[in-house]
């Protein structure tokens, strides 16, 4: 498998105070570790030291993204491939963030800087591995379990999703195919079992559309809609349900201007799993399946 999952974002936030309150105690996110300009969290069922950093930032947007390894030797593996194909790839040494080992890190055709590594510390979702209770005490806000996938945009969709296909071996859940039949505007890819681990559209450079963390059930959905109500989050979209993924869905912002959404349902996917194309005549069901059509904001706004 090598890739095992989505193992990590690092994400800018400008106004910083209220991002960290908003993150730990609206969305809901753990903190394990901080620095002058960094927050480490985690969501309460991730067993690794965090998934989500938050970075001290002048402009809102992603820093990087990063898969987690099986092994060690993945990395070198993944490192040579990358440098074979012609991708230009750097070390990040042990220790450079907070208990993390090395990672890989390079850039792609998009302009979203990934990472892959393997080594980090392992402080556990808060329950025991024997005779567990199915949630911990203290839990807050949304209460993710975990960090499910994030869209990110560029020029180039066709570009990075070949190479997430090629040399991690990404597969190909659903795709939104241009008025030519053929060319790609939005790919949904999967490494692990669910419609999508990370998702490319066609659109300003470099830039994240969203991060999307997991709940549970529609009830959890309605729950995390409350919680916007109650703390004055802007929302986006929702809730509502895609016909992408079938998922249900709020799509808000952090109050940075980070979108960041709310997901759950889905399929499962496996390697036999046939793509789903979706033309863009029927754009509007595609994103939103109850109101058949997609708000301006959704489509023009990029952090
Ligand atoms: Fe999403």
């Amino acid at each position: 498998m090598a890739i095992m999952r989505l193992g990590r974002v690092q994400i800018r936030v400008p106004n910083w105070e209220k991002s960290v309150h908003y993150y730990k105690n609206v969305i809901g996110l753990i903190e394990t570790a901080r620095d002058e300009n960094h927050v480490y969290l985690k969501a309460w069922d991730e067993h690794d030291h965090h998934s989500v950093i938050l970075e001290k930032a002048d402009s809102a947007g992603l820093d990087h993204l990063a898969f987690k390894c099986e092994t060690a030797e993945d990395l070198d593996i993944y490192e040579q491939k990358l440098i074979e194909y012609g991708v230009e790839v750097d070390r990040i040494p042990a220790g450079y963030r907070i208990a993390e080992g090395e990672a890989v890190r390079f850039r792609v055709p998009t302009g979203q800087l990934v990472e892959l590594y393997h080594e980090i510390d392992v402080v556990g979702n808060g329950m025991p591995l024997v005779n567990p209770d199915p949630w911990p005490d203290g839990l807050v806000g949304m209460a993710p379990p975990r960090l499910d996938h994030l869209l990110i945009s560029g020029d180039d969709v066709e570009g990075t999703t070949k190479l997430f296909q090629d040399i991690f071996g990404f597969r190909i859940a659903e795709q939104l195919i241009a008025e030519d039949g053929e060319s790609k505007i939005a790919t949904w890819l999967f490494k692990t079992n669910t419609p999508h681990d990370v998702a490319i559209i066609k659109g300003p450079q470099g830039k994240l559309h969203h991060i999307a963390f997991w709940l549970d059930d529609w009830t959890e959905i309605r729950k995390a809609a409350d919680l916007m109500g109650k703390n004055k989050v802007m929302i986006d979209a929702g809730p509502t349900r895609h016909g992408i993924t079938r998922g249900t869905t709020i799509y808000f912002f952090d109050p940075s201007g980070n979108r960041n959404e709310v997901f759950c349902g889905g399929y499962i996917t496996y390697p036999d799993s046939p793509t789903i194309t979706w033309t863009t005549e029927d754009i509007g069901r595609a994103i939103f399946y109850f109101e058949r059509e997609v708000n301006e904001r959704f489509t023009t706004v990029f952090s």
